[in-house]
């Protein structure tokens, strides 16, 4: 059953979620001028995040993108706590400076376990930018860069999170009643 439409509500508008993601990806091209930005984008959840930001990224640094995908989670909304590389990035690491795009940093199982894989890569460099944080259930110490809003422990769908692989399109964020 994947219809929970009247069980959640906004939690963050689409006009603010914009608006954070372009004041993102601004600090993000200060902070690269002169660069180019290698974006890595964790399949499916950070599809929507990285179309927007790196939308907005200044036109004078020259972007490429790829995307992994990795499953931490099943279908439920609770970590399964197993994280296994389903589809590997294209294009080698050494020598980019590399923004990882993720949509939410709950556990932090996810991204230290990635983190970990991609340094041996050899990256010039490895920075993290993330839609949605929820500190309140880390386990895993992770460096997060870059953070477009800090939330309480909730449940929450659209703009890349789903709901058992529903809900990803909304232009919102919505939280899910208790
Ligand atoms: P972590 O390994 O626990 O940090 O889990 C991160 C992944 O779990 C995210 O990339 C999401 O795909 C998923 N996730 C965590 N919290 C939520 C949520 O509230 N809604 C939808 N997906 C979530
Ligand atoms: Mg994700």
């Amino acid at each position: 059953m994947s219809d929970i439409s009247g069980k959640f509500k906004v939690l963050i508008t689409q006009e603010e979620v914009q608006k954070r993601i372009r004041e993102l990806a601004a600090e993000i091209s200060r902070d690269y001028r002169g660069k180019s930005i290698h974006m890595i984008c964790i399949l499916k959840g950070g599809v929507y995040f990285m179309t927007l930001l790196s939308s907005y990224i200044s036109e004078d640094i020259p972007v490429s993108l790829d995307f992994m995908s990795v499953s931490s989670y099943g279908s439920e909304m609770k970590s399964s706590g197993i994280v296994r590389i389903v589809k590997d990035l294209d294009e080698p690491l050494a020598g980019k400076d590399v923004l990882i795009v993720e949509d939410i940093i709950d556990s932090g199982r996810t991204l230290h376990y990635l983190l970990g894989i991609l340094k041996n890569r050899e990256p010039a460099s490895l920075k993290l930018c993330t839609l949605l944080d929820k500190p309140d259930r880390r386990e895993r110490d992770v460096r997060v860069d870059y953070t477009g809003f800090v939330i309480e422990d909730r449940f929450v769908l659209g703009c890349g999170m789903d709901y058992r692989q529903y809900y990803r399109n909304l232009p919102y964020i919505g939280v899910v009643e208790p």
